[in-house]
């Protein structure tokens, strides 16, 4: 089978890359990145030569590459967009661009060249906050940031080409990821990170929203069930079953790295912060027999190791442009939130 992967030199993708040709080396992967700030050609160094895997420089919004890109291709797993709710709220427009527009253009493609699948990977951002209970797939949804509501929208649309037009389309909803290569912007690999360097973990407001957190190579599995067993116009939510509070994640972080608790820095909270993120994945376990394989103690304790093995990774990113977007979001942050004691 031949897959188009997209947005596969970012985090979840490339580890996406990576496990499927581990799981099924008779494919064969295309990679359609455009290496935005979020992409990283080094994520990708244990398949760059694999015969089986081959990348592409590019936008998703381009409609003649995307057109060229998708002819012959049997399947489509669509992870690019725009992915930091920060980032959305300073400015939503990439946010329209990528997440909305650049979904519509693969539709397009994929309904012209009669793609065998499309996999769509969203968030259970979309659902928005819960304060009991747990969202199934059937829940409205009520997405609360821009980043959130890119998605729902483009879910929307996605699911949209299945009912006009009989697509073969499948979206997945899973919850906070973590684990390698994941970009030092994000709660668990920022807190490593700076935490190694003795530098403030800035938590926003009382740091008791919570999330439910899920090791990625759990979620590539389940995208990989999706693919090859999910049925046509219907969507899977995806989850590690493991709901933390922010203050919950720190503490762990700080103890496994020997640190102190002054490290903690309480500062405003994200506008619009949703408080609670929690679905019911039955759906997915009991139809497609999928379940999480790593136990959430097991894989941050691997996750951690990873980011100290790999500090030439990170410390690249951290001192580059990458910083420019951090300085302005949290200098007044920190400052406000002293004026307040
Ligand atoms: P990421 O930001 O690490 O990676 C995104 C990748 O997409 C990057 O490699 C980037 O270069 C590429 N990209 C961005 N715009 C593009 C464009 N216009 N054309 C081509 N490529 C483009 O994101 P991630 O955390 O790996 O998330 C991947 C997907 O999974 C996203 O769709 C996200 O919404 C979804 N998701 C993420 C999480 C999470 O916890 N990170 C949870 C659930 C769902
Ligand atoms: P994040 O990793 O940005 O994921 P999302 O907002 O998509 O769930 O944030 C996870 C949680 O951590 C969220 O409640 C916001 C909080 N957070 C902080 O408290 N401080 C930070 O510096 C960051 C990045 C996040």
């Amino acid at each position: 089978m031949k897959i188009l992967v997209t947005g596969g030199a970012g985090f979840i993708g490339s580890n996406f890359v990576r496990y499927h040709l581990l799981a099924c080396p008779n494919d064969e992967i295309v990679n359609l990145d455009a290496l935005t700030y979020a992409g990283n050609i080094k994520n990708l160094d244990a398949v760059i030569g694999n015969s089986s895997h081959s990348f592409i420089k590019g936008d998703i919004r381009d409609v003649s590459l995307v057109d060229s890109v998708v002819e012959g291709v049997d399947s489509i797993v669509h992870f690019a967009a725009e992915s930091h709710v920060d980032r959305s709220i300073d400015n939503a427009s990439q946010f329209l661009e990528t997440n909305m527009l650049g979904t519509g253009v693969l539709l397009e493609a994929a309904k012209k060249h009669r793609v065998k699948k499309f996999v769509h990977v969203s968030t259970d951002e979309v659902y928005g906050s819960i304060e009991d209970g747990s969202f199934t797939e059937s829940s409205p949804i009520r997405p609360n940031s821009p980043y959130s509501a890119s998605k729902a929208a483009s879910d929307l649309l996605a699911l949209s080409y299945y009912a006009t037009y009989k697509l073969p389309v499948t979206v997945t909803r899973c919850s906070n990821n973590f684990g390698p290569y994941q970009f030092p912007e994000k709660l668990i690999p920022l807190f490593i990170t700076n935490a190694k360097s003795d530098k403030p973990l800035p938590i926003y407001g009382d740091g008791l929203n919570v999330r439910d957190w899920i090791y990625v190579d759990d979620h590539c599995s389940a995208v990989g069930t999706v693919l090859k067993n999910g049925k046509s116009g219907e969507v899977y939510n995806i989850g590690g079953g493991s709901e933390k509070t922010n203050i919950e994640i720190t503490d762990i972080i700080l103890k496994k790295l020997g640190k102190p608790e002054s490290l903690k820095t309480y500062i405003e909270d994200r506008q619009g912060h949703d408080r609670r993120y929690s679905i019911n994945c039955e759906k997915i376990e009991t139809e497609l027999g999928w379940k999480p394989a790593y136990s959430f103690e097991q894989s941050i304790e691997s996750t951690i190791d990873w980011y100290m093995e790999n500090e030439e990774w990170w410390s690249d990113i951290k001192s580059g442009r990458y910083m420019e977007f951090y300085e302005k979001l949290y200098a007044g942050r920190i400052a406000d939130a002293s004026k307040r004691e």
